[in-house]
């Protein structure tokens, strides 16, 4: 009887804790992306399928036709993310830092 409970707990703990775990795991891998520097831990922004065949690449809500003009408008909006921070002051790091960031992005990808 013991056994029986401590046991469906278990299981149940399992089902919990695999669901989020499964759906990070298909947002990641949806994420078109591949740059991974975060000054700030600011990412880039994800690059996912829009679903519309015609204008496939979707940032933050604005389509693109291609992913190269997705992935630039991904890396710009990373570095104006960053750029603010390192104005705010809110970051360690310079707008400088924030522009070599962004040069890395564009050639990352
Ligand atoms: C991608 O689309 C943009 C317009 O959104 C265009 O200017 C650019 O030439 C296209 N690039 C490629 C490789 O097709
Ligand atoms: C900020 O940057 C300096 C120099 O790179 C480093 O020594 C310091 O630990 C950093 N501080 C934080 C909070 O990251």
């Amino acid at each position: 009887m013991k056994t029986t409970t401590i046991l469906s707990t278990l299981f149940l703990s399992t089902l919990v804790l695999a669901a989020p775990l499964s759906t990070v795991a298909n947002r990641q891998a949806q994420n078109l992306q591949t740059f991974t520097g975060a000054l700030g831990g600011i990412a880039a922004t994800p690059i996912e399928d829009s679903g519309n065949p015609d204008r496939q690449f979707s940032v933050k809500g604005d389509t693109f036709v291609n992913l190269s003009a997705a992935l630039q408008r991904s890396c710009d909006q990373q570095f104006n993310a960053c750029a603010n921070a390192a104005n705010a002051g809110t970051g360690n790091f310079t707008v400088a830092d924030c522009s070599a960031q962004q040069n890395a992005c564009g050639a990352a990808n």
